[in-house]
């Protein structure tokens, strides 16, 4: 695994506002939920909705397109919602000092 550099940092986020972010053609949607920052696939699995385009409900993620749910934490999909399959979900690192956010894949 390697860390990547995701070209944001933690003052562009702000709670429960999903962003998007793209590393070596890799596109992240990227969030601040309780304090606590996720990185998960951006693009839902079902027909591609722009998940930085969706709401946090709970501890889910919606797609903006057919209310796909995935969890935040392990971006798997909520088994009320069959149609979409689990996303990949990311660690994310935020360096101490600058606030720049880091991912491992
Ligand atoms: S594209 Fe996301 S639920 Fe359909």
């Amino acid at each position: 695994m390697e860390k990547h550099d995701l070209g944001i940092s933690m003052k562009d986020l702000s709670e429960g506002q999903p962003i998007a972010g793209s590393i070596d053609g890799r596109e992240l949607v990227v969030l601040l939920h309780g304090g606590r920052v996720y990185a998960l696939d951006r693009l839902c699995t079902h027909e591609s909705g722009d998940l930085s385009q969706g709401y946090i409900d709970g501890e889910e993620l919606i797609c903006p397109l057919h209310s796909g749910a995935f969890y935040l934490e392990g971006g798997m999909a909520n088994e009320d919602t069959p149609w979409v399959t689990s996303l990949n979900s990311f660690t994310v690192e935020a360096d101490p000092e600058s606030g720049n956010l880091f991912v491992y894949f």
